[in-house]
């Protein structure tokens, strides 16, 4: 595997890739990886000739109070992982590499990125369209891999490809969970074994509204507030927000029909968590 920390190496080393005729994949992320991370690179590798990840702890994605400075940081063991994937190119720039000072230019999905995560997290979305788009430019992907578990992320860079005409498959990955149900997250790691207990609620939550739905409520607002109830049982967790959502626009739906996205985010202790369900 080949490691890059300069765009320029990076660029060129995907560039003979595709100029060799090759298929080139691309899977984004932030590192601490998991197996919801190597699932991406297993899709990528099941549909591309050569595989390119990076590690980038993006930090215009972070608000100002957020954990961008104990984010987790396991690169070398995060190496090995991609490395027995059979990932040929890493790239993982430093912060100066990727933002050097002096920019200005922020690529945002107006409408979108201020809904769900958007609204509790102001500017995390700009800070993500930023940088995939950087990345974008860096890696040129024929196709670019995206976990479902960030469903709204998957959303609005959908929305970002076809709006400013990128030339990259945007392919969306089921979501990864422990055995209990938990999604997978590199945030899980912040929870102690209560807390990681308390957290199943999230997942419980949409799937007592899944059986609602399949038992024939379709009024949102009622499934909503079986959504929360389920939350509010667990003393450690507050719900950020739940929501039944159309999975492209994000906008809430009144009437559930097949097709829609339950949608929850919860504060365990002080780590915010986030998963959903489709209908
Ligand atoms: P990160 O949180 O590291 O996630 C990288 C990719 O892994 C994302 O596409 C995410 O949706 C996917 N992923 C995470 N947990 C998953 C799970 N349990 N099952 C399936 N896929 C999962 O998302 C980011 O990084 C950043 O916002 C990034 C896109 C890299 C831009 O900085």
């Amino acid at each position: 595997m080949k490691i890059c920390r300069s765009i320029e190496d990076m660029g060129s080393a995907c560039r003979d890739a595709r100029r060799a005729g090759k298929r080139l994949g691309f899977v984004p992320t932030m590192g601490a990886l998991h197996e919801g991370h190597l699932s991406l690179i297993r899709a990528a590798r099941a549909a591309c000739e050569v595989i390119a990840a990076s590690i980038f702890i993006n930090p215009t994605q972070f608000g100002p109070t957020e954990d961008l400075a104990k984010y987790p940081r396991t690169f070398d063991r995060d190496r090995g992982l991609l490395e027995k994937e059979g990932v040929e190119f890493l790239f993982a720039p430093s912060v100066e590499e990727m933002f050097p000072a002096g920019g200005v230019t922020w690529v945002e999905v107006e409408g979108m990125s201020n809904k769900l995560d958007g609204r509790s997290r102001p500017g995390h979305f700009r800070g993500v369209t930023t940088v995939v788009s950087k990345l974008f430019h860096v890696v040129e992907p024929d196709v670019a891999f995206f976990g479902q578990k960030d469903a709204a992320q998957v959303a609005i860079i959908r929305r970002m490809v076809r709006d400013l005409n990128f030339p990259v498959k945007i392919v969306a990955c089921p979501i990864v969970r422990e055995a209990d149900g938990l999604a997978m997250s590199s945030r899980n790691l912040y929870l102690d074994r209560q807390q990681r207990n308390q957290a199943l609620a999230l997942h419980r939550s949409l799937v007592r509204v899944k059986k609602l739905w399949e038992g024939g409520e379709r009024s949102a607002e009622k499934l909503v507030v079986a959504g929360g109830e389920e939350i509010a049982k667990e003393k450690l967790v507050r719900l950020d927000y739940f929501e039944i959502v159309d999975p492209d626009s994000l906008d809430p739906v009144q009437t559930v029909s097949s097709g829609a996205m339950a949608v929850v985010a919860a504060f365990v202790g002080t780590t915010r968590i986030i998963d959903n369900l489709l209908l």
